[in-house]
């Protein structure tokens, strides 16, 4: 049976930008609706369809504060919410979000459906109303919300807090108990005045009854989630109390069915807009949304954050079911973390703020942020966490390192010496390796880790995912490192090695990025455009898709899929912090200071921190003379460091990978181990000497040298400079 899912992320509250938290759940979602698009539902016979997945978001526009921005702009609610609308699809768009739809809970289907939901629960027996105390501006005639009071904590006596809790001591409280409560609009004392509410009845047992058992259906809801909400609940659904659902005007809203001046409170209408928006997208592709959500393989499945969980697994649930949504049954709830930047808690004023428009505009490549998220992201309900540096190594240890570097040192070869051409047969050393690659190292059966990748992607254990297919990457760039294509290309006795191993190579590329493609979805629709294929599924993992297809076919021209991700661009990702007051000079600055007229330097140049002496024993004695024919003899040039890695049994060396602008790469071997961890180095540009023999050396073969600058003693003086060229310079170019 083909599964049909409706999914949807939090709707965003239409009075601001999206910020980096939203974006992390967005591509989540968009991730894991991604790769159910690739599934093919097989039936007995082994065919099958693609699952029909709907995938929809809209923003959550209602409620008091909308209304107050609205009106300091001087616009009404709906063109301030129009206005923020029109900003979302740069976002989206830009970090290949696919939503079918993006809609509005400011609309007709939305009023239309939460008026129906709220109709039936009143004929449920479920809606009563109750005349409450509320505080009441009588110079502006209207009801205040708890965020339109302030006053005194009644704990902690800090002035200017809100009616629901107080900033400085953190205490909640009712706006009734503030000391001296005025109104935010016009500084007048607020009276009390009664009014009659519309209460949803969560204590009614058939809620409990039905929330217990919900919550309990396995497989529904995260393990910590239960134990959560089943506390909220108690142990006979004591703890369950009403839910004030009404608000009084003025109020942006939707007009509460028989009740004149009354408003639904944003909760209540904010995630039937899920619904709206479905609606919506089925009208306008002529599909009957309400066969729909009767139809028994249809799943409706929330992305969400953990700050909203009392809505999604208290109110939500029992809205949809005792206003008669039989999808109840398959509605799952799939709540993450928050993101925090360098383990805190995102702030401005501490220059931990990454706005994600800055990214794009720095240029930084949104599939980047993508693959770094999803490889920390897993199932559970934990906070994630945003490192420079982290980010930095992750992306170019593995993107650029171990997927498209496979790629970039085999398709080349494809095109100069096989008119674009792979093999038609393969070696039984080539299928061995890739059934290693493919299966596992020890005898792991064929499609065995297919479906091991696919199960982590269905429980939205991204990580783990795809740390499996980075072994498949590992595999794959063993094998080109032993096989060395490099090497074949200048054989023409081996030509047809060559072929074996580049063919071989690209078929594994192919794989990692079919299994990659719910994450870095543009840069697969490049590859399927290189290699020919007119699209990817899962199916395509296993069996006669995975190599013979390949076979003889014709592919087009590689063009290089990704660039690495420059520490500095990290850098000006983030919010610069806070200017602070100036303190005393820093000492490096006094010796920068001009000196005294007469002998100023030349304008705009600071006399060199070097032109003080050095200590005498720190510069080496000059070696003797050479002619230029000596110095010509040396090739020096530049070279980019496109991979660094330790050396597994050496605490001396660091494995360089240099791309040198010949095509292939050379391994170099430094001694630089002591001054530098391997991802301050990678996407550098450095200076090698391009033609000293081939060294043979315990860990392999070192084909040239690094040049780094040190002190004559090294051990009294410590501190190894690898050199690197000014900007502009590029791998190849000789140093004269
Ligand atoms: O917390 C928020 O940002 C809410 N606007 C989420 C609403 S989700 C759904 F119920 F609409
Ligand atoms: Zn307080």
């Amino acid at each position: 049976m083909t599964r049909k899912l409706f999914v949807t992320t939090a709707l965003p509250y239409a009075n601001a930008a999206f910020h980096i938290g939203h974006m992390m759940e967005y591509i989540q979602a968009d991730i894991w609706v991604r790769f159910q698009r690739m599934q093919n539902d097989m039936d007995e016979n082994g065919s099958g369809q693609p699952r029909v997945v709907h995938f929809v978001g809209a923003d959550d526009t209602h409620g008091t504060p909308i209304m107050i921005a609205a009106e300091k702009e001087g616009v009404t609610p709906q063109e301030f919410v129009a206005k923020i609308a029109a900003g979302r699809a740069q976002y989206l768009d830009g970090f290949h979000i696919a939503f079918d739809n993006w809609y509005s809970t400011d609309s007709p289907e939305n009023v239309d459906l939460s008026q129906g939901i709220y109709r039936r629960l009143r004929d449920a027996g479920l809606i009563y109303t109750k005349t409450v105390d509320r505080f009441y501006d009588t110079a502006k005639g209207m009801f205040l919300a708890d965020r339109n009071i302030k006053g005194e904590c009644p704990v902690c006596h800090a002035k200017d807090q809100y009616g629901d809790n107080c900033e400085v001591c953190g205490a909640a409280y009712q706006p009734t108990e503030l000391i001296n409560p005025y109104s935010v609009f016009t500084g007048s004392t607020p009276i009390l005045k009664p009014s009659e509410q519309y209460f949803f009845k969560l204590s009614d047992p058939r809620c409990f009854q039905f929330l217990k058992e919900w919550l309990n259906t396995p497989g529904r809801l995260q393990p910590e989630m239960v134990n959560k909400v089943s506390e909220w609940l108690g142990e006979n659904g004591e703890k369950l109390a009403d839910w004030d659902i009404s608000r009084d005007a003025p109020y942006f809203g939707i007009p509460i069915p028989d009740a004149p001046g009354k408003f639904f409170y944003v909760w209540l209408d904010a995630p039937v807009g899920y619904l709206a928006s479905l609606k919506n997208y089925f009208e306008k592709k002529g599909l009957d949304y309400e066969a729909f959500l009767k139809d028994p393989s249809a799943e409706q499945v929330h992305f969400i954050g953990k700050d909203i969980v009392s809505f999604h697994l208290l109110f939500w649930p029992a809205m949809l079911n005792f206003s008669g949504h039989p999808i109840i049954d398959k509605l799952k709830v799939n709540v993450h973390g928050h993101l925090t930047v360098n383990n805190e808690k995102m702030s401005k004023s501490r220059g931990t703020g990454i706005s994600p428009l800055r990214y794009l505009d720095l240029n930084m490549n949104p599939e980047w942020l993508r693959y770094y998220l999803a490889f920390k992201l897993n199932s559970k309900v934990e906070d994630l966490d945003f490192t420079g540096e982290d980010f930095v190594a992750r992306v170019n240890s593995d993107l650029i390192g171990k997927y498209v570097n496979i790629a970039s040192r085999c398709a080349g070869f494809i095109a100069k010496k096989f008119d674009g051409k792979l093999a038609a047969t393969l070696s039984d050393n080539a299928k061995e390796w890739m059934a290693r690659a493919l299966n596992g190292e020890v005898n792991g059966t064929p499609g065995e880790r297919q479906a091991s990748i696919a199960a982590n992607f269905e429980a939205r254990e991204f990580g783990k995912a795809l740390r499996e297919i980075m072994e498949i990457a590992d595999v794959a760039n063993r094998y080109v490192d032993e096989n060395k294509p490099w090497i074949l290309a200048k054989d023409d006795t081996r030509i047809a090695e060559l072929h074996d191993v580049c063919t071989t190579a690209l078929i594994l590329f192919r794989q990692l990025t079919i299994l990659l493609s719910p994450v870095l979805p543009h840069v697969a629709a490049r590859v399927q455009a290189f290699l020919g294929d007119a699209g990817f599924t899962w199916a395509d993992t296993t069996g006669a898709a995975v190599y013979e297809t390949m076979l003889g076919r014709t592919i087009g021209a590689y063009s290089h899929l990704m660039q690495r991700v420059d520490a500095k661009m990290v850098e000006d990702l983030f919010d610069k912090p806070a200017v602070a007051a100036p303190a005393a000079a820093p000492a490096a600055a006094a010796t920068a200071a001009p000196a005294e007229a007469g002998e100023a330097p030349a304008a705009g140049v600071a006399t060199p921190a070097s032109a003080a002496p050095a200590a005498a024993d720190a510069i080496e004695e000059l070696a003797p003379e050479i002619s230029i024919d000596d110095f010509t003899k040396i090739d020096l040039r530049v070279a980019k460091i496109v991979n660094c890695e330790h050396v597994d049994g050496s605490n001396k060396l660091l494995r360089l990978t240099l791309d040198v602008g010949e095509g292939r790469y050379r391994n170099v071997f430094s001694g630089i181990k002591s001054a530098y961890q391997p991802e301050q180095l990678i996407g550098k540009l450095t200076v090698m000497v391009a033609n000293l023999a081939p060294r043979k050396m315990k860990f392999g073969v070192s084909e040239g040298m690094v040049l780094c600058a040190s002190a004559k003693d090294e051990k009294a003086n410590p501190g190894l400079y690898v050199l690197e060229p000014v900007s502009g310079a590029q791998p190849g170019m000789r140093i004269r």
